[in-house]
């Protein structure tokens, strides 16, 4: 039987996931495969950490050059995340012949394009289907499944740390602080925690899903990002009387030659598919033009999870490398070239839910809803959820579909006033 020999970099929880699993699952693998997958070499700065595996300790070392190195060794797994020094690995990694498998979301979105185009030259490749979405088989999907179509968009709750956080605040009415607290403990949230929370994990897997559906590197700051931070138990409860759920959703959408790239909490309906998908799971919605909409659910993140997509990156390019498989390139740029423009956030138009707290007596609504009118947002409905005659109370207005630019402007006109404490705008999407 042919052989294929892979170096782990990063023997973390993930890395001992895979480990477990090219070790306890390789007749399995092989049978399925035709291919013997050897796990030859495993590199970790800290080896004396206790993991979930055990392995063969002269499978082990500390020192990275042993894999890059390594002339037998074919394919090299890169777990150790973040930029630096994953970003130098995976170009000696590529340079000294070695295809790679990353799972570095982060890294993919800020130095992706340079990535692709030196394996491009090399003739080498990258696979990343544990990059977004965990185990859930969306790369693949995109890349194969969906070859014959144009993507139209995408919406994807791709972090499942804020979307635990957030089911927590609404189903059990617990507090943002200490959602967190309890996703920390459960391990699926990021080292530092403000790259869940603040929408840069869901944008980096926007980043990478948009180079596959779209053919277009878009940078970080091409993204717009706000979080879930502000997000309080108080519009939590009023959505839901609404009728309305809030997601951390991470948007493109392709319109002609324009494409919006967005990481925001959202309000949906709550008969949306989307808005059922509980827990630290994740789902992406994606709508294309020959299969029409699907969505893609499962755990995105987790041990197992992850692993079992890292050993399907392994099957993948062990095949092609056996001349059984065609490497299948993630990208098609003459699509990309399509997009001349890239909607910046101020071009959006959406609905929107506004949240004021105002002190309670007549004419105060005339004067919010003045301010609203002159910069052309058309109010839907609106509701008053408490009576505290002359004290603060909260006033909640929904829009029509309103100029983000216009309602930026209208809501510091509106915080401007000095009977308006705090003033809340959370956008709202209907597909
Ligand atoms: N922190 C990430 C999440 C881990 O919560 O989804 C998976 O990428």
């Amino acid at each position: 039987m042919k052989r294929v020999n892979i170096g782990l970099i990063g023997f973390g929880t993930v890395g001992s996931g895979v480990a477990r699993a090219l070790l306890e699952r390789k007749s399995l693998l092989a049978k399925r495969s035709g291919i013997e997958l050897v796990l030859k070499k495993i590199c970790d700065k800290d080896l004396s950490r206790r993991r979930s595996v055990i392995v063969n300790k002269s499978l082990l070392t500390d020192n990275v050059n042993e894999i890059l190195n390594d002339k037998e060794i074919d394919i090299v797994i890169e777990l150790i995340g973040g930029i630096h020094p994953a970003k130098e690995i995976i170009i000696e990694a590529l340079k000294k012949g070695k295809h790679v498998v990353t799972a570095n979301k982060a890294l993919l979105a800020e130095e992706g394009l340079g990535l692709f185009k030196l394996a491009d030259r090399l003739n080498k490749n990258i696979y990343f289907e544990a990059s977004v979405g965990g185990g859930i088989p969306l790369i693949k999907s995109l890349k194969e499944g969906l070859v014959a179509n144009r993507v139209e968009a995408i919406y994807g709750i791709v972090n499942g740390t804020c979307n635990f956080i957030l089911t927590q605040m609404s189903e059990r009415g617990i507090s943002f602080k200490d959602a967190l607290a309890e996703a920390q403990k459960r391990g699926f949230a990021e080292r530092k925690p403000t790259l869940d929370i603040e929408g840069f994990d869901s944008a980096h897997k926007l980043a990478v899903l948009t180079q596959l559906a779209f053919g277009k590197f878009v940078k970080m700051s091409d993204i717009f990002i706000e979080g879930i931070s502000r997000i309080s138990l108080q519009d939590i409860r009023y959505a839901a009387e609404l009728g309305l759920v809030i997601k951390l959703l991470a948007i493109a959408k392709k319109e002609k030659d324009e494409l919006e790239v967005r990481v925001h909490p959202t309000m949906i309906p709550r008969d949306h598919l989307l808005a059922s998908v509980g827990g630290a799971f994740n789902a992406i919605y994606i709508s294309a033009d020959m299969v029409g909409d699907m969505l893609f659910y499962g755990l995105g993140a987790g041990q197992n999870p992850t692993a079992s997509a890292v050993v399907s990156d392994l099957v993948s390019l062990a095949q092609a490398l056996n001349g059984e498989e065609a490497y299948v390139r993630p990208f098609d740029f003459s699509q990309g070239k399509s997009i001349r423009h890239l909607r910046k956030i101020d071009q959006i138009s959406t609905r929107f839910y506004i949240r004021f707290m105002a002190i309670d007596k007549p004419g105060i609504f005339a004067k919010i809803s003045g301010i609203l009118g002159k910069y052309k947002i058309s109010i839907a409905s609106v509701a008053q959820k408490e009576r505290r005659r002359a004290k603060i109370v909260p006033v909640v207005i929904i829009t029509h579909e309103a100029l983000e630019k216009s309602m930026r402007i209208a809501l510091e006109k509106i915080n401007k006033l000095a009977i308006v404490k705090e003033a809340v705008a959370i956008r709202m999407e209907e597909t």
